[in-house]
């Protein structure tokens, strides 16, 4: 399919998606009871997966937003900067990170440790795409919707220098 010029080879349906969420939702209401998480929505690409995700879970997760950079084009840097923190206290309580795509997991391994010092009660991982054969991380990854090859991915929230975000579907960009 051609986007705005570019040529996107479809990797995960719209229709895959939706049903994989519902998926995922059932895993996490299993592991937490009613301890329901904070969901905390890593900007900017986490944002369709994040509203799309806690519906899927219905009343009662409360969801907040932090903002980290990280990729500049398609090369990944080593550390992150908080350019936007959480508005909610979370020491003591039980903290879901949603991401959109974990990749070489630097930028979640820095996030983690920050967050760690703020003492939450739990904190675990929830992402669309995982890329495990990039990943080089340490901490568990407890929630997985897709594993995928390391190819660069575009669409439900990730971007290309912040084409193609809006896309409902993830898609591999062939050509530009
Ligand atoms: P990591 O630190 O290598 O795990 O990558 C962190 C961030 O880079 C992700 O949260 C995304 O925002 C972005 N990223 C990694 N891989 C991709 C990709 O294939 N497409 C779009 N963004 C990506
Ligand atoms: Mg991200």
């Amino acid at each position: 399919m051609r986007v705005s010029g570019a040529k996107i080879k479809t990797l995960i349906s719209s229709a895959e998606i939706d049903r994989r969420i519902l998926g995922l939702a059932k895993e996490i209401s299993a592991q937490y009871g009613e301890e329901k998480p904070l969901l905390v929505g890593v900007l900017k690409g986490s944002v369709f997966f994040l509203s799309d995700l806690a519906r899927a879970l219905g009343d009662g997760y409360p969801i907040d937003f932090l903002a980290v950079s990280s990729y500049d084009g398609t090369e990944s840097r080593g550390s992150v900067k908080i350019n936007m923190d959480l508005a909610s206290d979370i020491r003591g309580r039980h903290v879901l990170i949603v991401e959109d795509i974990v990749d070489t997991g630097m930028t979640l391994s820095a996030l983690l440790d920050m967050l760690r010092t703020r003492e939450p009660a739990s904190l675990r991982v929830v992402t669309l795409l995982f890329k495990p054969q990039a990943y080089k991380g340490d901490h568990p990854i407890e929630f997985i919707g897709f594993s995928i090859p390391s190819d660069f991915v575009v669409g439900y929230g990730m971007d290309l220098d912040e084409d193609f975000r809006n896309l409902p579907y993830v898609g591999i960009v062939e050509s530009l």
